[in-house]
């Protein structure tokens, strides 16, 4: 991130807290109708044309440290095997057998040799090819090379790996457009893995995805945690094409440093605007990263049905050069915990009123304008002529995004 980002990122907070009213022209958000949350016909558009077509997080490079080793990813309905070959390129195919679908592995992850379908015994190698079969005189005019397992595209930013179902997707790093430039200063390729926790919420997926999209309700949901420390009112935000977006939080006192952080490792690299504020930036469409100088956590969420989902966190940290973990994550990861059942506090509640007759929709404010710009993206995504016209939303936000 250069110095010219750095000191416009600082001004646009000054003035956010200065200012009396959104900015002139900004547009009166339309009401986001309720059935986006709640409608199998909405719903069946959003699963085939985002969650299938979309570039998702699947895992870190740690997570797989040699040939062989796999995760079974099946976030969008579809089984997906995501391993590393023994060139220690990492592949994605789905866990499908080309004889008559039977899965290649049954675990969620492992490590494995080869892989032998369980069913009648097709053995592929890592790379997905088929290089053996039983009873070959019996297939009538079978060539082996025709049948790999079916790939996925599987591409990485980093240690991060991610998968897109979509054959025909942009490839993932002009997918991310200028996402990259602003995590260069945690060193993506150097950062370690952490772990990963899931958490389940009856609600559908975007009541909770949402309300991670902006800090309007720390002074009530936070207020003994993050409002403690974070201006919420000096909040700015940055839209960017394909339903990405910033949000930089400065802290109340820029001398401030997190308790639960203190003698962690932290990256040599970091700039003062993740040192002293608070940045949380969206990957279209499921991922929220809070990016800090000792580790960052990937918050995912995934559509689990119309009125459940799972969020699930990953934490990474700058590589501390051993096995051991520094033992201070442990209350690291507790305290994040606390600030995460505030925020599913009301999640199911919120379902439940949306499920209702009355509720006609969300009503939004200039400061929770990247939700209305996530939904606009989701409609360009299914394509407006797609969508019945009583769920559609007027796109309102184009002037206000950034090239
Ligand atoms: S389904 Fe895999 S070998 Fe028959
Ligand atoms: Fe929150």
């Amino acid at each position: 991130m250069d110095a010219a980002t750095v000191a416009r990122l600082k001004r646009s907070m000054r003035l956010e807290s200065e200012r009396t009213g959104p900015p002139d022209g900004f547009p009166k958000l339309p009401v986001i109708p309720a059935g986006r949350y709640v409608d199998p016909e909405f719903l069946a558009l959003e699963n085939e044309w985002l969650w299938r077509k979309a570039w998702l997080y699947a895992c870190h490079a740690d997570e797989l440290p040699e040939a062989g080793c796999f995760r079974l990813f099946r976030r969008t309905g579809s089984p997906i095997l995501v391993m590393r070959g023994k060139d220690q390129v990492v592949r994605a195919f789905y866990n499908t057998c080309r004889h008559r679908g039977a899965p290649l592995v049954t675990a969620c992850s492992g490590k494995v040799e080869g892989l032998v379908c369980g069913f009648h015994g097709f053995t592929y190698s890592l790379d997905g090819q088929l290089v053996g079969l039983r009873d070959r005189r019996d297939f009538v005019g079978l060539d082996m090379a025709d049948f790999p397992l079916a790939p996925v595209r599987c591409e990485s930013f980093g240690n991060w790996i991610f998968i897109n179902e979509d054959p025909d997707a942009d490839p993932l790093l002009e997918h991310l457009g200028l996402i990259p430039e602003y995590l260069e200063q945690i060193q993506p390729s150097q950062v370690r893995f952490v772990n990963r926790r899931s958490y389940h919420v009856k609600c559908n997926v975007k009541v909770l995805l949402e309300a991670f999209l902006e800090v309007y309700h720390l002074k009530t949901m936070h207020a003994n945690s993050a409002d403690r420390f974070l201006d919420y009112r000096g909040s700015t935000i940055v839209l960017w094409p394909r339903g990405h977006s910033l949000m930089l939080t400065p802290n109340r006192n820029p001398e401030w440093q997190d308790p639960g952080t203190r003698g962690m490792r932290r990256i040599g690299t970091a700039t003062e605007i993740i040192v002293s504020n608070n940045l949380s930036l969206n990957f279209y469409p499921n991922l929220v990263t809070p990016v800090d100088a000792t580790g960052n956590p990937f918050l995912l969420f995934w559509p689990a049905g119309p009125r459940e989902m799972d969020i699930e966190v990953a934490w990474f940290a700058p590589d501390w050069g051993g096995v051991e973990l520094d033992p201070l994550w442990e209350t690291r990861l507790a305290n994040f915990e606390r600030i995460l059942e505030e925020d599913t506090r009301f999640a199911e509640q919120i379902q439940e009123s949306v499920e209702s007759s009355a509720y006609r929709g969300n009503t939004l404010n200039y400061q929770e304008r990247r939700i209305y710009h996530w939904h606009e993206e989701l409609d360009r995504r299914i394509g407006r002529d797609r969508i019945p016209e009583r769920f559609r939303i007027e796109p309102v936000l184009g002037p206000w995004v950034a090239d």
